[in-house]
């Protein structure tokens, strides 16, 4: 039963807004309305109008994302849809790739999932024009990662740095153009490295060919970096002072050029927080974040720097005032750098010398050095990312994904350098796309022991062949006319390139062209023919951008500045090396060949981006423009590669558990070899042996057709089985209720049963009952024991526990008495030892008593110093343990005197100042007399032998209970201490008797009484120890 319900949940899902979904495999039931979420399962792979109908089908129904194989091929919504949430990562989280419907989470998943089993490193290369979704996609993948990878806090702290990474690379490096308002003019390579357990410890990012020209010309329309506006609209007031910059961009000659200063879709003012937020999250410093602000606002004073020409031609800056502000942004000289930027230094036969610039050149020179600053300043920018996201010393990296944004083919209406070189670019990344997926293909048909089929497919080599080969290629040739000495222009260029590559079958310019093609061709294009369709580059400005010069003397200034990113910008060897740099197009080659070499090393997926219209409007496909992306994507090639071979594979379990209801021998499970399952399930289906092969552990059909007709079988069949799963389940439950019922009563019979035999001895009858009452006054016993010693409540036991309760509260008990006498420190347990004898001693014998109970006894009631000096010395060793200041009444004429009786070992003293007036043997001791009345009267009794004895002391102290049971305990006289009612005895100096008197009154109060009496009348309440 399990296998059967599992086998319904592969047809819906019900998603988190709780709609049902046709997903997985299911889909492939509702291709007339969804299309296939394959494209592979394209019945006419080869046709562009289906692929293209397949695509508008899911994009009208929301389902932006489609598979050829294991690429995506996504199209750019234009609208927020609720498929990026926590919830749908979840969703997508650990589930087999063809499992669900596509997303770039399950692309993301299955990359990582793939990095963490096999140990091998990923890639992602997202690719796509400006504006289909390049960015948004490496963003989402970006999140998904930080969200659902395990991390401790630093590692959530690195993946916060690395999604705060993307706003400060937006701001300097993205721009609102036509096609896109938030257009990235740079291409992005970055590492994410993971540790052995898979979570996020670091991340590297490399950056590619960053629109420079952008700084200082924009197209109508367009603006200049986002950064740019985000300061002049964001920065408060001090600040814009500071930099002395206006707040309107229209007084920036950089700005003004697209005549778009704002953008309703951008909050500059937004941004700016949101991108000075994540300096700091990333860890800039202030000064840091101040000398960016400098070099910035230095760029837009720069383009505010003006040129005259005097009458002999010569040049001279217009707008001196402004110069110390841009120098000391700079951190340069002022005069150095309006030198440097109208003359030029010149090195001729070892000599150097200073030469003025004509109007034209102080005005490229001035734009070359705004290019050269903020292209700089961008590099450094992302090498101070590196640094932060930069793996720590302790961590060690397992395994890698890389995520490429980079741009997609670009084909404008005048394509130049720029164009060129992504378009190379694309020719590389197709190369390895050809390379690498027919590598795994061959190794997944190695694996699974199939014999390979050679592949149809068009080698694009050749071309990049063209562009790249040492010598003979496009780049080379460029570099060559760049160095020759001599006159060289663009047009020289194009003729040598003609020269030379004449008659290549992908290379073709105005001259070379027949009549046909030379009629749509300018006399200054060549054409290539890429792989993905032709392009026509005009050649106008080839070679100042390859060179990309810089005058030595403005480099030189640079250089010495004390900006810290200006001055590691400009390095002082690069002006000292008299090597000439390589030029654009070499190094962009050169950083292509390093990133080819990273790629190749990892397990590539692939996500392709589509623009569905050019007006950034939701819901609308415009097909022309789909078709022209679908063919420079070279989607169609892709999907020609990819079902070169086969259009469908799948592991033999997922196909029989699909499957399995089509055949007899197969359903409702198969216990054999999974081999002959599906063997058995497709003969019962009757697919012809050309129509499929069985690997090791897939089975490999060739034509969607067959999978189709299985498809439909198997829709055909669900009726029928859902009716055996119905009644099976049915049945199921109600022999569960049955059972269930049954056990019901026959344990409320037994319960009665036992309650009438309650009374008789343990036997079968009652067992159940008897051992119910038992648990259930233990179960209570538990909940309900005594915390305390003092706490005596036990509650009732059942008649036949009384004597186990019994046992059970005296267990208890001493348990707690052991637990609190095991706690009891030894200052408490002193204190307890004198507490227990006083109790003896007084206890229910006098009134004062219950008020000395909760009062603790201290361990002495003077201090040393109060004791006079002179008495400790003639008591010498013997230590006071004991002192109370106390009253003594004479023997005679009971006049009272203020005295102290300090205890020492083995005798006591009462003194008078810093006199020893009588000593008290503790041997000698004969008893101590109390009244049972609140008064705090003793009488010291002593022989009346001693001659050297004066008699008894009569004495009177406020805390008498504890002085006489300290008396006692020292003495170990404890029994001989006389509670006496009435009045006490004692005997006066030379035998005569003396007699105290107590009564009760209103008030204390101790005088003579009648017959000679000491009269003592005690008051409740006054002395309470
Ligand atoms: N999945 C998506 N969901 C909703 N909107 C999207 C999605 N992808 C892209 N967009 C919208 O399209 C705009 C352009 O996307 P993005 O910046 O990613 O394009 P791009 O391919 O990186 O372009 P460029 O090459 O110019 O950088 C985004 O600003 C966003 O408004
Ligand atoms: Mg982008």
């Amino acid at each position: 039963i399990a296998a059967k319900t599992q086998f319904f949940f592969l047809f819906f899902e019900v998603d988190v807004q709780g709609r049902v979904r046709l997903v997985m495999e299911s889909a492939l039931t509702a291709r007339d309305r969804v299309g296939v979420q394959d494209f592979v399962l394209l019945e006419n792979y080869n046709s562009e109008a289906a692929f293209i109908e397949n695509l508008r089908r899911r994009f009208k129904e929301n389902l932006i994302y489609t598979y050829i194989g294991s690429v995506l091929v996504s199209v750019n919504p234009y609208k927020d849809l609720e498929i990026y949430s926590k919830q749908q990562m979840e969703r997508y989280r650990g589930v087999s790739f063809y499992e669900i419907s596509p997303h770039i989470y399950a692309l993301s998943d299955n990359a990582y999932r793939a990095m963490r089993t096999e140990r091998k490193d990923q890639c992602i290369l997202i690719s796509g024009e400006s504006g289909a979704g390049k960015t948004e996609a490496s963003k989402k993948i970006l999140l998904y990662y930080a969200v659902t990878c395990p991390a401790n806090d630093h590692m959530a702290a690195l993946g916060e740095q690395l999604l705060q990474s993307n706003p400060v690379l937006e701001a300097f490096g993205n721009a609102k153009t036509l096609r896109n308002d938030n257009s990235s003019r740079f291409g992005k390579y970055m590492d994410v490295q993971f540790d052995f357990r898979g979570a996020p410890v670091g991340g590297h990012i490399l950056n590619y060919l960053l629109e420079k020209s952008r700084v200082v010309h924009q197209n109508h329309g367009e603006r200049n970096f986002h950064i740019f506006y985000q300061l002049l609209d964001g920065g408060d007031d001090d600040l814009l002072h500071k930099l002395g910059l206006e707040r309107n961009p229209q007084k920036f000659q950089y700005l003004v050029k697209g005549n778009c200063p704002r953008v309703s879709s951008i909050s500059d003012k937004n941004n700016w927080k949101v991108v000075m937020k994540a300096l700091s999250v990333i860890g800039f410093t202030e000064e840091e974040v101040q000398n960016l602000l400098n070099v910035i606002a230095s760029v837009l004073h720069l383009g505010n720097t003006q040129f005259g020409e005097g009458e002999e031609g010569e040049t001279f800056i217009t707008t001196e005032t402004q110069m110390p502000n841009l120098a000391e942004l700079l951190g340069v000289d002022g005069s150095a750098l309006g030198n440097a930027l109208t003359h030029k230094k010149l090195t001729a036969k070892g000599e150097e010398m200073i030469t003025p610039l004509n109007f034209e050149q102080a005005v490229s020179a001035r734009d070359a050095l705004a290019k050269a600053v903020y292209g700089r300043t961008f590099t450094w920018l992302v090498e101070k990312i590196n640094q932060s996201l930069a793996l720590k010393v302790h961590t060690m990296p397992s395994s890698v994904i890389g995520l490429l944004d980079i741009y997609g083919f670009e084909v404008l209406q005048h394509n130049s350098f720029e164009q060129f070189c992504i378009n190379y670019c694309n020719e590389k990344l197709q190369q390895l796309f050809i390379e690498l997926t027919l590598r795994s293909e061959q190794e997944e048909y190695e694996t699974e022991g199939i014999a390979w089929e050679t592949v149809q497919y068009f080698d694009n080599k050749i071309i990049c062949d063209l562009i790249e080969e040492k010598h003979k290629g496009i780049i080379s040739i460029l570099d060559e006319e760049c160095l020759r000495p001599g006159e060289t222009c663009d047009v020289s260029f194009l003729e040598k390139l003609e020269d030379t590559l004449g008659g290549h079958p992908h290379f073709v310019t105005h001259k070379l062209a027949n009549g046909k093609t030379r009629r749509v061709m300018n006399r200054e294009e060549f054409r290539l023919l890429h792989y993905a369709g032709e392009v026509n580059y005009n050649v106008n400005g080839f070679l100042e951008k390859n060179n990309d010069l810089l005058n030595r003397n403005l480099k030189e200034v640079m250089c010495q500045s004390d900006n810290q990113i200006v001055s590691q910008c400009f390095r002082r060897e690069e002006v000292m090396d008299q090597k000439r740099p390589e030029m654009a197009a070499t190094q962009f080659k050169n950083s292509l060949m390093k990133l080819m070499e990273i790629l190749m090393s990892k397990e590539p997926s692939y996500v392709r981006c589509i623009k569905p219209n050019d007006g950034k409007q939701a819901g609308k496909f415009d097909e022309v423009l789909v078709r022209h992306q679908v063919k420079y994507l070279g989607l169609m090639e892709n999907l020609r590669v990819r079902r070169a071979g086969f259009a469908y594979r799948r592991r033999f379990e997922a196909f029989l558990q699909r499957y399995k209801p089509l055949c007899p021998d197969t359903w409702p499970n198969w216990h054999g070899r999974l081999a002959d399952g599906v063997s058995l399930l497709v003969n019962h289906l009757g697919y012809k042996p050309e129509e499929y092969k069985l690997g090791r552990s897939k089975i490999f059909i060739r034509f969607p057709r067959t999978l189709f007709n299985t498809e439909d079988a198997l829709e055909a069949k669900k009726p029928e089985i859902v009716i055996v799963i119905q009644s099976a389940w049915r049945g199921m439950k109600a022999r569960r209720r049955a059972r269930r019922r049954r056990q019901a009563a026959d344990l409320i019979r037994r319960f009665i049963k036992g309650f009438i035999y309650r009374h008789e001895e343990y036997c079968p009858e009652n067992e159940y009952f008897l051992d119910h009452i038992r648990y259930s006054f233990l179960k209570n016993l538990i909940k309900n024991l005594p915390k305390s010693v003092l706490d005596k409540s036990w509650p009732t036991p059942p008649p036949l526990l009384y004597e186990a309760s019994e046992y059970l509260r005296v267990l208890h008990m001493r348990n707690m008495v052991v637990k609190y006498c095991m706690r009891v420190q030894p200052e408490w347990k002193k204190q307890m030892v004198q507490k227990v004898v006083a109790s003896e001693i007084f206890k229910d014998q006098k009134d004062s008593y219950p008020q000395s109970v909760g009062r603790l006894f201290l361990d002495t009631r003077l201090e040393r110093e109060q004791i006079n000096l002179k008495v400790t010395q003639t008591l010498g060793s013997e230590k006071v343990q004991y002192g109370a200041s106390v009253t003594k009444y004479d023997r005679r004429g009971f006049k009272p005197r203020p005295r102290q009786l300090l205890l020492c070992n083995t005798f006591a003293v009462l003194v008078d100042r810093t006199k020893i007036k009588q000593k008290f043997d503790y041997m000698a001791l004969k008893g101590i007399s109390l009244s049972s009345l609140s008064d705090g009267m003793f009488v010291l009794h002593m022989p009346v032998s001693d001659k050297k004895q004066k008699g008894d002391a009569v004495l009177q102290c406020n805390n008498a209970i504890e002085l006489v049971t300290k008396v006692a305990m020292m003495a170990d006289k404890m029994d001989h201490v006389n509670i006496c009612p009435g009045s006490i005895k004692f005997v006066m100096s030379r035998g005569k008797e003396g007699i105290i008197d107590f009564i009760r009154g209103s008030e204390m109060k101790v005088s003579k009484g009648r017959r000679g009496h000491l009269l003592v009348v005690s008051h409740t309440s006054v002395f309470a120890m």
